[in-house]
Order: C-alpha cells, then sequence, then structure tokens
C-alpha cells in the first residue's frame, strides 16, 4: 500500500482533538465573556505511577490552555482511604471546582468503588459515578466516559448516521467496554461486547462493521481477523521494546500494518483515540460548568 492510500484510511485524532479543544476554548471564553464563569477541573493523582503523571500534566496543561481552572492534587502513594474521601468531599464542596477526576488506578488500600461513589455527579466528569452509569444506560444522559465517547465522535464524523451497523467491542471495562457499548446502542448499532473467555474470538470480530479493540494487549486483534472495509477504533496503548536496543515505543490492541491495508478506516497509535479522552475531558467540564450554573449547554 502506498502512503497515499494509508493517509485516506487514517482516522486523525490528534487533529479532529485540536478542532474539540478549538471549540471549547471558544465556548469557555463566551462562558466567562457572559457570566463571568471559568469552569475549574480538580484531577486528583494518588502516588507516583509515571504514565499516569504523564496523564494528570496533560490534562492539566490543557485545561490551562483552553482558558479554565486547573486545581489538580497530587497525594502521597501512602494516602489513605479516609484521607482521599476527605479531599473529595472539600471539592465537592468547593463551588470553584465544577469537575472531579481521580487518575486511576488508585493504590492497593484504596477501594477505586468507595471514591467513585463519593464523587458528586454533576461533577463527576469521567462519567463513572453510578448515577451517570444509570443515566447512560437508560439512555437519559448524564456525564459520559471520555474515551467512549471520543470514539464515538470519531466513528460520527467519519460514517455518519451508525444505524444497523454491527459493532464488536473487544474488552469489557467499566471505563471503556461498557460504556462504549451503551453509547453505540444508542446510536442504532447492533452490539457485540466481546472479551477474553469469547468463543472463536477471530470469527466475532469478522462480522463487525464497527471493531473497537480495548483490551490493552499489544497487536492481539490480527490483519485477518478484520472485516473488509470495517472501522476499526484502537483504544489500546501498550509500551512495548521498539528495534533500537533499550528504546520502548506505543502500540495499540490492533496490528495495525496488517489491518489497514484490510479496515476502510482505522485510528493509529499514537494519534488515534488518546488525545480525543482529554478533548472530551474538557467538554466534560464545560458542559458541568454550564449545568451547575443553570446555563444553556452549547453544542459541542
Ligand atoms: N485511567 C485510565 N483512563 C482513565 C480515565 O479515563 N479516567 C480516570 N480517572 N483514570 C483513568
Amino acid at each position: 500500500m502506498s502512503d497515499a492510500e494509508i493517509a485516506e484510511k487514517l482516522i486523525d485524532g490528534k487533529g479532529f482533538a485540536a478542532g474539540l479543544r478549538a471549540r471549547v476554548t471558544e465556548e469557555t471564553a463566551e462562558l466567562k465573556a457572559a457570566h463571568g464563569i471559568v469552569p475549574g477541573l480538580a484531577a486528583v493523582l494518588v502516588g507516583e505511577d509515571p504514565a499516569s503523571q504523564v496523564y494528570v500534566r496533560n490534562k492539566n496543561k490543557q485545561t490551562v490552555e483552553a482558558g479554565m481552572n486547573s486545581l489538580g492534587e497530587t497525594l502521597p502513594v501512602d494516602t489513605s482511604q479516609t484521607d482521599l474521601l476527605a479531599e473529595i468531599d472539600k471539592l465537592n464542596k468547593d463551588p470553584a471546582v465544577n469537575g472531579i477526576l481521580v487518575q486511576l488506578p488508585l493504590p492497593d488500600q484504596i477501594d477505586p468503588h468507595a471514591v467513585i461513589d463519593a464523587i458528586d455527579p454533576a461533577k463527576d466528569v469521567d462519567g463513572f459515578h453510578l448515577r451517570n452509569v444509570g443515566l447512560l444506560a437508560t439512555g437519559r444522559g448524564g456525564m459520559v466516559p471520555c474515551t467512549p465517547l471520543g470514539c464515538l465522535m470519531m466513528l460520527k464524523d467519519r460514517l455518519g448516521d451508525l444505524t444497523g451497523l454491527n459493532a464488536v467491542i473487544v474488552g469489557r471495562s467499566n471505563i471503556v467496554g461498557k460504556p462504549m457499548a451503551q453509547l453505540l446502542l444508542s446510536a442504532n448499532c447492533t452490539v457485540t461486547i466481546a472479551h477474553s473467555h469469547t468463543a472463536d474470538l477471530p470469527a466475532v470480530c469478522r462480522e463487525a462493521d464497527i471493531l473497537v479493540a480495548a483490551v490493552g494487549r499489544p497487536q492481539m486483534i490480527k490483519g485477518d481477523w478484520i472485516k473488509p472495509g470495517a472501522t476499526v477504533i484502537d483504544v489500546g496503548i501498550n509500551r512495548v521494546p521498539a528495534a533500537e536496543e533499550g528504546k520502548m515505543r506505543l502500540v495499540g490492541d490492533v496490528a495495525f500494518d496488517d489491518a489497514v491495508k484490510i479496515a476502510g478506516a482505522i485510528t493509529p497509535v499514537p494519534g488515534g483515540v488518546g488525545p480525543m479522552t482529554i478533548a472530551c475531558l474538557l467538554r466534560n467540564t464545560l458542559v458541568a460548568a454550564c449545568i451547575q450554573n443553570g446555563i444553556d449547554v452549547p453544542d459541542i
């Protein structure tokens, strides 16, 4: 395949995210000008996990670039659950904080469910609180998890109406797989959630017009598992040894070089789903700030 043929199939998440961030930045400026409100996002990191530190640093930087207040905190790795819950209670009560995000995974001494349950659902910009999960499952809105929301936006941009398409999601996490299924169901797809116990996974994947890979296993989904012309969304971000001694590189859950030959469209890693997640977080923070202040939510 020529470079031009590959380029035509690529779904440019990086570019899409830049466009979304620009729209959020514009609406944030409008909110400030019209109502004197500056949305505030508090990202809470517990410990020093290097990948989480990178995510949170990027979130804080892009929050400020969008014209919002970044009110994040980093707590020591041995923080008790009681102390983290007290911190969340403080953020719940702080009117300057419109969005709260606690970076996962958390250290072992902290139950993530207890933490998620403690976040005010109106400030739950991750969409992980039971109330928001229930609203999504019943098609009643609420805060939608950022990664699946970004995937849905890219799919609609590429394919238009998704009605009647067969969607297969590989992975059943609460963060990606399950909310992705709800969103695609709401978009009138026929949805299958596949996972590590699925019988004949390659055959299930071959039925997919839309294939979302969210398993966290490097290049697990092979080119010949893909239906010719399918749209492939690769949520995986896996660090593997590079050809050059001692270096690492990022790959997705899909064997990209083979998959791109068969798929109709595909997200690259890096530069696909990843940048959309933070852009959607900023969008959710803006939406939360509008709702909390009784202001019409802009259509972004
Ligand atoms: N860890 C990995 N992805 C996410 C996410 O979307 N939100 C939070 N809070 N933690 C994560």
